[in-house]
């Protein structure tokens, strides 16, 4: 899709060269690195287009209902190591020793004033993850496998969700075309009968978990009940993974036919992320997907590296979720 806008090199240098002096490591010391850029936003001049362009972002999804939005040409860290796929998170652990992306999304996310979160049972709580293609859940249903993803919204199975998403391109072969697809709910609700919309309201519906969060709780199979559409046109749903609680509800069944229909109908909004792209979505304003559309050679789109975090729309958010948090830290979010 047309990217909101593409940072000029004096910019992307000159926001480089500011998140360079961060001297805090995002894995070992989140507080003092987050802290460092609030420091940075306070007390260093920023592009102007940089702040600019966040504001634009935030307005759009007040003023306009519009929740995607493309930068192009953002600051990455420009030595990648060749990811073991066998334990990436260790791996990068030892071997990713710059953290420039990790500095602009954060710094993108406090400009927003749209606070990042990270789930403790994730990465050890990390707040930059990995969306790359781990050897050990090939063929498992979860985001960590290679090939197409079916539609969801991120989590959908826990009760933190993130309001949005952000997906940073470290490393992509340009050749293979693996895109994300967005669906917004306003355009789904288009083609839902009346009936159907109060139906997926309803709260009897539940969502499984999937194969990578059931490694570290075997016994969490599915979500408590909840419904599909939420207040202000919110959508908590995963294809195949959300169903009737009573499997002979007709009413509930018919009411998710129709939308899949509405899925196949819809207008959608596509990326293919590219190295040095910044793709942000609303992860509970509409529905996502990953498709391969044309990967010629399946291992190079399998090295695709994505840095990826989570935000809240706002600060208050953190205290409406203050009861998954752990003790030490509001934005680290626990399972139960
Ligand atoms: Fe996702």
């Amino acid at each position: 899709m047309k990217p909101l806008y593409i940072f000029t090199e004096k910019e992307k240098q000159q926001i480089e060269n500011i998140i360079k002096t961060n001297p805090y490591n995002p894995y070992t010391q989140y507080s003092e690195f987050k802290d460092y850029i609030s420091h940075i936003i306070r007390n260093h001049p920023l592009p102007e287009n940089l702040v600019e362009v966040c504001r634009i972002i935030v307005d759009d999804r007040i003023k306009n209902g519009n929740h995607v939005h493309v930068l192009k040409n953002c600051p990455i860290d420009l030595k990648l190591p060749n990811l073991d796929l066998n334990n990436p998170v260790q791996h990068k652990y030892k071997s990713k020793l710059t953290y420039i992306g990790e500095g602009f999304l954060e710094l993108i996310s406090q400009i927003q004033k749209t606070p990042l979160f990270s789930y403790k049972s994730r990465n050890n709580g990390d707040y930059f993850t990995d969306l790359v293609s781990f050897n050990k859940f090939k063929g498992k249903k979860t985001g960590f496998t290679d090939g197409d993803l079916i539609y969801h919204s991120d989590r959908s199975y826990h009760p933190v969700r993130a309001d949005y998403v952000s997906l940073l391109g470290l490393q992509v072969t340009e050749s293979e075309l693996i895109y994300t697809t967005y669906m917004d709910v306003k355009e789904l609700k288009k083609y839902l009968s009346k009936e159907a919309i109060s139906m997926l309201e309803k709260e009897i519906f539940q969502t499984d978990v999937d194969d990578r969060s059931k490694e570290n709780n075997s016994s969490w199979q599915s979500s408590a009940t909840h419904a599909i559409f939420l207040k202000e046109n919110l959508i908590r749903y995963q294809d195949t993974f959300t169903r009737p609680i009573d499997q002979d509800n007709i009413d509930a069944i018919k009411a998710i036919l129709e939308l899949k229909h509405a899925m196949s109908r819809s207008e959608k909004l596509r990326h293919m992320i590219k190295k040095g792209d910044l793709l942000i979505f609303g992860n509970q304003t509409g529905i996502h997907n990953r498709e391969w559309i044309d990967v010629k050679n399946p291992e190079e789109g399998r090295k695709r590296w994505l840095l990826k975090t989570y935000s809240l729309d706002n600060e208050e958010k953190v205290q409406q979720y203050s009861k998954w948090a752990t003790k030490q830290d509001p934005y680290c979010i626990t399972d139960n």
